[in-house]
């Protein structure tokens, strides 16, 4: 039985390799710390909002006057989210909500405000509270916006002033959930104001139409490079096209950046988007539709492969005994 002891050996180094050794390397190797040398845990806060991350980074920063302020703004946006909302007044505020985010919208302050015809699902309740009392703080890029500059949505904490008229709108939009989102609306409403994704011929203005003029198709690409342009101003730089990112970045470090993308990228200017569980899933859905449309083939022949290696182990042992049996 020397054959099973070696095989059992193999299959023990494996096992100890790919769910200890790796996952230790990989974690050794990508540590984050704070200015004095501590370690710093990112975890998934499972898309809920409740600004105990912002405020933790805030106390890293030893910022106290922050903390104050950000412990005031989420304490306030948990007492929002306990009062009934009223549908009939939710609905008339949502009406204000539109005068930007109305279809084919132009670009404002940097981005094309997106469609809000699915926010109910895929962001999450108490972000959306967040975003409307002050969507700065909410995506957790406030240190961007001192005194003299607005965040392009900015005007809408002086049109919902009340903590009951922002219960209202959000009551408003958590029930209008229209019909099932698809993974492509959640990736266009959520994220396409600002990425492109070139495999699916998606810019930072939509669907690319197809052109039977060269001459449209120009000039719609002159659009999208001002659109570009727009966004860039924005946001420091282009945010990168997403069409390959899903095979570039592991599962946790996609949904911690969503959650908050200060966590992996301390500093950037792209913004906490808010997306719910269920619009997370969505979102990921559609980046690995176009940027690893074979792993569900992969994934479905996984057990095959491995089947098939084990009746050929089978044969393989039963062969060589029968090949030795003679010779002994
Ligand atoms: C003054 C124009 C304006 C008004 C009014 C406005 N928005 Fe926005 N909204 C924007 C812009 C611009 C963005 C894109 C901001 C960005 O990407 O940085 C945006 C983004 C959003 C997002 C996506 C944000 C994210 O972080 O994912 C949601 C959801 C949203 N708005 C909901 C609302 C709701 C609900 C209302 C009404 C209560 C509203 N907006 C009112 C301009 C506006
Ligand atoms: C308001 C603009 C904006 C929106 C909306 C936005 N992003 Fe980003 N995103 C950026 C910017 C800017 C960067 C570049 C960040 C940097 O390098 O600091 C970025 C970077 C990224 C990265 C790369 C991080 C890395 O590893 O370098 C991923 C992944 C990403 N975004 C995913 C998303 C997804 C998914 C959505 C939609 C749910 C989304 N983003 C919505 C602006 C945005």
């Amino acid at each position: 039985m020397r054959e099973l002891k070696v095989l059992a050996v193999v299959v023990f180094f494996s096992l100890l390799t790919y769910y200890l050794v790796e996952p230790y390397a990989h974690h050794e190797m990508h540590k984050k710390v704070d200015a004095e040398g501590n370690e710093i845990k990112i975890e998934s806060r499972g898309f809920a909002y409740d600004g105990s991350g912002d405020i933790e980074q805030a106390e890293r920063k030893g910022d106290t006057a922050l903390v104050a302020k950000k412990k005031t703004f989420w304490a306030d946006v948990k007492k929002i989210s306990a009062l009934k909302g009223n549908m009939t007044a939710g609905e008339a505020g949502f009406a204000m909500c539109m005068g930007c985010h109305m279809d084919g919208a132009a670009n404002m302050g940097g981005v094309v405000p997106p469609s809000l015809e699915h926010a109910g699902t895929l962001y999450e309740k108490n972000y959306l509270i967040a975003l409307v009392k002050d969507p700065a703080m909410a995506s957790n890029v406030d240190h961007k916006y001192a005194d003299t500059m607005m965040h392009p949505m900015g005007s809408v904490s002086s049109m919902f002033t009340d903590d009951q008229s922002i219960a209202d709108v959000v009551a408003y939009l958590m029930a209008k959930k229209a019909g099932e989102v698809t993974p492509k609306e959640a990736f266009a409403e959520a994220c396409t104001r600002c990425h492109a994704m070139r495999y699916a011929n998606i810019t930072q203005l939509g669907d690319t139409p197809k052109f039977k003029h060269e001459k449209d198709a120009l000039a719609h690409k002159i659009k999208v490079l001002e659109e570009q342009d727009a966004v860039k101003a924005y946001m420091g730089k282009l945010p990168p096209d997403l069409s390959m990112i899903i095979r570039a970045r592991g599962e946790h470090f996609m949904e911690t950046f969503i959650e908050n993308p200060q966590t992996q990228l301390p500093g950037t200017s792209m913004p906490r988007v808010g997306l719910s569980h269920e619009g997370y899933e969505k979102v990921k859905e559609y980046l690995t539709e176009i940027g690893d449309p074979s792993k569900k083939h992969r994934e479905a022949l996984g057990p095959w492969v491995l089947f098939y290696f084990f009746i050929f182990t089978v044969l393989a042992f039963l062969w060589k005994k029968a090949m030795w049996k003679g010779l002994h």
